[in-house]
């Protein structure tokens, strides 16, 4: 039976989610088709644009007989991955096309664990339900850090992990969205980023500075173990970025890649003697 604590309210997406949605639909299959080989770097095991394998980054504790959750994972590289190592893996993701692309994965892969069809602004599970969340540019690129960071840390277990990779507020900042390229100028107001809005499409990418992630991860009761800065390698080629922005790269970081975990319940305090 399910106790009072565990029930979950049903979510109804923002107007925001359903914006994404659109595109995630419309694009799933360009998308999955042109970094089709990106998407396969280490067995699914890599991060970000620079497809850095797991085992160079070490982000990531062991995932032996662990709850883990992706979060945005589209076609489900990332919990293939995962669910091989021994985890038990849920994939979520709000598009059903990218999970219909999952289930063919899987399929081919031989591996069998829940899809969940939700949007990360509301995750469909009870408290203290994963001892890892992770996101690979998956919900955390294009849902609010303000309402998805506390359903995260909701989700997780005292001494859980979230890791996520997500564009740089370097990279916010100097990209010139009108040419869809980086530049070495800062063009945006940085204490303003927030949402970032493609000038060719509605849909929408989110950015806090520095200070406001800290922020938001200590008010969530997150404590930081690392942020990692992926430097572009020379002659880099990503099928996600141009090779004028994989040159950018090379002198500041374009993505970063957070690790924090929950910090334990705090003990209940006596009261009087
Ligand atoms: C750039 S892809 C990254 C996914 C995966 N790492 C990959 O490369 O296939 C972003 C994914 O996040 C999903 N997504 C975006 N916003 C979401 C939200 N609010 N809730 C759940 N999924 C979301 C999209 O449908 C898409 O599959």
């Amino acid at each position: 039976m399910r106790r009072r604590s565990d029930r979950v309210p049903p979510h109804r997406p923002s107007a925001v989610a359903r914006r994404n949605l659109a595109l995630w639909e419309r694009i799933a299959r360009e998308y999955e088709v042109r970094n089709a080989r990106a998407l396969r770097r280490a067995d699914g095991a890599a991060w970000g644009v620079w497809r850095i394998p797991e085992r160079q980054l070490r982000l990531l504790d062991d995932v032996r007989g662990r709850d883990v959750l992706e979060l945005g994972c589209g076609s489900a590289g990332w919990s293939i991955a995962l669910a091989r190592r021994g985890a038990r893996v849920v994939g979520l993701d709000f598009s059903p096309s990218r999970l219909a692309q999952a289930r063919q994965r899987m399929r081919r892969a031989g591996v069998e664990f829940p899809l969940v069809e939700a949007s990360a602004e509301g995750i469909p599970y009870p408290k203290a339900r994963f001892d890892l969340v992770l996101s690979d540019y998956g919900a955390t690129t294009f849902a609010d850090p303000n309402r998805v960071v506390p359903e995260v840390a909701r989700v997780l277990r005292p001494q859980g992990v979230f890791v996520f990779a997500h564009a740089s507020p370097f990279r916010t900042v100097a990209q010139d969205l009108r040419a869809d390229r980086l530049g070495r100028r800062l063009i945006h107001d940085y204490f303003r980023t927030r949402v970032i809005r493609d000038l060719s499409d509605p849909s929408v990418e989110f950015q806090l500075p520095y200070g406001e992630w800290v922020e938001l991860f200590v008010a969530c009761g997150l404590a930081i173990e690392r942020l990692v800065e992926p430097r572009a390698a020379a002659n880099a080629r990503s099928s996600y970025v141009s090779t004028a922005d994989a040159r950018w790269a090379r002198h500041w970081p374009s993505e970063m890649i957070w690790k924090v975990r929950k910090l334990p319940a705090p003990a209940p305090r006596k009261i009087g003697r």
